[in-house]
């Protein structure tokens, strides 16, 4: 876990967020062990920007990976950082309900939660079946 939390407080370093000023990272452990690591990229047609998250998924996906197996993400502020909505449902896509998510501050883990907990009744591919 403190691997995780690493390598997303160095992904949150490069955090593009000149407008909200909120600088998020992202770190996700694939099936297979690799660390792939996202930070918020913010556009001046707000609703471009992409999260942490996403932008995480992205690494893992480009690396050949399509399965999570731990999931942790670091804000700052008093409040919870917890993934969006939008990113529940894009981390389920490779997740399952059991999959750890570590919601961190910079001083480490504030609370883990599964994205069970976080989605449930999710959509996925089975309704599509
Ligand atoms: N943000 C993330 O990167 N992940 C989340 O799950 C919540 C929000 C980013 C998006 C935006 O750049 C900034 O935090 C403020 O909303």
């Amino acid at each position: 876990m403190q691997d995780l939390l690493t390598a997303a407080l160095k992904a949150k370093q490069n955090a593009y967020a000149p407008y909200s000023g909120f600088h998020v990272g992202a770190a996700l452990r694939g099936g297979s062990g690799g660390l792939y690591t996202g930070c918020n990229v913010e556009n001046s047609a707000y609703p471009e920007g992409l999260c942490a998250e996403a932008t995480a998924i992205a690494a893992m996906i480009l690396a050949g990976e399509k399965h999570i197996a731990e999931i942790l993400v670091v804000g700052d502020g008093k409040q919870l950082c917890s993934p969006c909505g939008g990113c529940r449902q894009k981390l389920s896509e490779f997740a399952q309900d059991t999959t750890p998510v570590h919601i961190c501050d910079p001083q480490g883990v504030r609370e883990t939660t599964t994205m069970g907990e976080l989605l449930p009744v999710a959509f996925s591919s089975r309704n599509l079946e």
